[in-house]
């Protein structure tokens, strides 16, 4: 079973009421860097109220607490290659092991290798009661990348993201929601994202192919507005799960 939406495919806003009832289960949010996933992740936790498990979110609160993990992991986000897998799946083991995901979770930006790929697909096919997992490949046309990356920016406090040529907030620099200062991730410059679009291309990309292949797979347009993208999102997943 493969879905493509397209413009249009949604029939409801997100946030509506009776969508609450759907059981998400497991989803993977798949997609080349900057194409939204941690922008629609956000969305879908608001609606289903299941957590996010962002990996780059994880090894970014390792660095930022300087363990043995986020101290190796520095160099290698900086070049924009990967972790290895064995740290990531333990990182991702740990968290999922955590009771908020009985329910479903929200995986961002992980599996990023086939590796990953069959480990996740070999742990949640031994989970009791897990539903199946659906994988949601964002796309979104190269050239526009390159300003979504450069233009992120991130509010430490509440981390709601911004972009400052796109999505930008009501005064420079600071949060609408809670007035702190923005900030801009160390490996949003335009030197590290060739290196990760070099790496998606290489060792992620063919992560799209394999979910594509086993069905449950949905591939939406990212190149909408966000709550578009949210909807098209939604109505797939809804379907997938009825
Ligand atoms: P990670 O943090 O996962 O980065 P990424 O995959 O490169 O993805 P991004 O966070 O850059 O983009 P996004 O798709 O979430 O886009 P966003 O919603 O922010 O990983 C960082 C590093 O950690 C990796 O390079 C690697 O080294 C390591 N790592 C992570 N996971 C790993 C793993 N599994 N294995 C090994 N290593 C791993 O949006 C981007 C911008 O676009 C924002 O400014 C936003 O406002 C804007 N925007 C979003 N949607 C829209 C829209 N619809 N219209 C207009 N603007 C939009």
């Amino acid at each position: 079973m493969s879905t493509v939406v397209t413009p249009g495919a949604a029939s409801a806003a997100p946030g509506t009421p009776n969508r609450a009832a759907v059981r998400p289960g497991p989803l993977l949010l798949l997609g080349a860097p900057g194409v939204g996933k941690g922008t629609q992740a956000k969305e879908l936790v608001r609606l289903w109220g299941i957590p996010q498990i962002s990996t780059g979110d994880l090894l970014r609160g390792n660095v930022a607490q300087g363990t043995d993990l986020g101290r190796m992991a520095h160099e290698i986000m900086q070049r924009g290659e990967l972790v290895p897998d064995s740290l990531v799946n333990e990182m991702v083991a740990a968290r999922l092991a955590e009771p908020d995901t009985k329910n479903g979770f929200i995986l961002d930006g992980f599996p990023r290798t086939l590796g990953q790929a069959h480990w996740v697909d070999e742990q949640l096919a031994s989970a009791a009661d897990a539903l199946p997992v659906v994988a949601v490949s964002i796309k979104v046309d190269y050239n526009q990348l390159l300003r979504r990356i450069t233009g992120r920016r991130n509010c430490p406090v509440c981390q709601r993201i911004y972009n400052i040529y796109l999505q930008s907030p009501l005064r420079d620099g600071v949060c609408d929601n809670d007035g702190a200062t923005l900030v801009q991730r160390s490996d949003d410059t335009e030197l590290c994202y060739e290196g990760r679009m070099r790496t998606y291309a290489n060792l992620t990309a063919p992560v799209v192919e394999h979910y594509r292949g086993l069905g449950r797979f949905v591939e939406v347009n990212g190149d909408l507005p966000v709550a578009e993208v949210a909807a098209g999102i939604i109505s797939a997943v809804e379907k997938l799960r009825q």
